[in-house]
């Protein structure tokens, strides 16, 4: 007898252990950064630095590079995938109390993920939502596949699949939660 779990979905999620390099690297330019509405064509309500550009790239943020580098590759190695040149581009989202952030995924970048600088814990949950979408046609497999919680917080590195859908929960805490997030898109 075998029983098998096929197709997972393998996510990356720590605190980085260099939090404080990182923070103070963000720390130092995060006053200069400009947040605008993300707009209401993606039925988004947080605000975003403008995704034509790179964060890391334009405020020199080079430890925080070299830090997502550090845990793309031990991602890539859990993937059974060969770590290879990629490029990155990145941008800073602010949730505001009331700012949620509908479901959408990243289209074919090969990893997305976040950095949260600041996240109190309770200022809205980030989920995944099943990728196995006929899951529910079943009735043993429907209460299996639904949404998966990722609490954010300060420190907290996620990196997962661009094409997976997620989102952001409403912001009911008093605080404003700041993060960074970046799609890698590797060499073919
Ligand atoms: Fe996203």
């Amino acid at each position: 007898m075998s029983v098998e779990n096929i197709f997972p979905t393998k996510v990356y999620s720590t605190f980085i252990d260099n939090v404080d390099e990182v923070q103070n690297e963000i720390s130092a330019i995060i006053n200069r950064v400009d947040f605008m509405p993300s707009g209401k064509a993606r039925g988004d309500a947080n605000k975003i630095t403008s995704v034509q550009k790179d964060a890391i790239k334009d405020y020199g943020l080079d430890k925080t590079y070299a830090t997502i580098q550090n845990h793309l590759k031990i991602y890539c190695e859990e993937l059974d995938f060969a770590f290879r040149p990629f490029r990155l581009y990145s941008w800073f989202t602010k949730n505001e109390p009331g700012d949620y952030l509908q479901i959408h995924h990243h289209n074919d970048v090969d990893i997305t993920g976040t950095y949260y600088f600041q996240s109190s814990g309770d200022d809205g949950e980030f989920f995944f939502e099943s990728p196995v979408i006929a899951a529910p046609h079943s009735l043993c497999y429907s209460s299996q596949h639904t949404r998966i919680y990722s609490q954010p917080k300060t420190g907290k590195l996620i990196l997962f699949p661009g094409w997976i859908n997620h989102g952001v929960l409403k912001n009911n805490s008093n605080n404003d939660r700041i993060g960074l997030s970046f799609n890698v898109s590797f060499m073919r």
